[in-house]
């Protein structure tokens, strides 16, 4: 099959399988229940494209009631580098004054996608509660100074793809997380 892509499913090492994924999903969604007061619901904001995949997995194992809500910024266009370009494609959102609200994240890298978040939500949106789980924390590629309350994954300075992170639109539907070797 043709595809407009230079890179080569074949070339791609896996870095993080479905398992550990999986059991780390369980164990983010139990830090998850205990940052919110207890029985109260949690506004689960999925930041698209990326966070496709481990939002809609993370909020299964979330055992009270969570409202989706979805934006959707592009900060990486076609490259494999950030282009500190932040563009905010949809932030409709409901009315979240005091409610709790989770923002979840694919990845941290610069940090520049994460602070534009978290100060719009509490300058903006003013809630009960604001929290931030990323899958993926690229710590050594920051260029702001901030932190999710929850990661899965700290991974190096390198370019990984699958599980909602796509490479030019590709790559978005593989189960793991994984990158192409230099
Ligand atoms: P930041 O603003 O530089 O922290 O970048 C955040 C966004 O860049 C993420 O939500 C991803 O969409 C994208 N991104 C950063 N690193 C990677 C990567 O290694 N693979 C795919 N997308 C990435």
């Amino acid at each position: 099959m043709t595809i407009n892509c230079d890179k080569d499913i074949k070339d791609l090492k896996v870095l993080i399988s479905e398992e550990e994924i999986k059991e780390k999903l369980k164990v983010l969604a139990n830090d998850i229940e205990t940052i919110f007061p207890r029985d109260e619901e949690i506004y689960a904001i999925c930041v698209l494209k990326g966070s496709v995949m481990f939002c809609s997995d993370l909020v299964k194992y979330i055992h009270r009631p969570v409202q989706m809500e979805f934006i959707r910024i592009s900060s990486y266009g076609n490259e494999t580098k950030s282009t500190n370009n932040l563009q905010a494609i949809d932030l409709t959102l409901p009315n979240l004054n005091d409610k709790n609200v989770l923002i979840v994240e694919d990845i941290i890298d610069t940090g520049l996608t994460a602070r534009f978040l978290t100060d719009l939500f509490k300058i903006k949106h003013l809630p009960k509660k604001l929290a931030f789980v990323t899958l993926l924390n690229k710590k050594c590629a920051r260029q702001v100074d901030i932190e999710p309350d929850l990661y899965g994954f700290e991974v190096d300075d390198k370019f990984v793809v699958g599980y909602g992170l796509d490479y030019k639109g590709y790559f978005r539907n593989l189960p793991y997380i994984g990158y192409f070797p230099a």
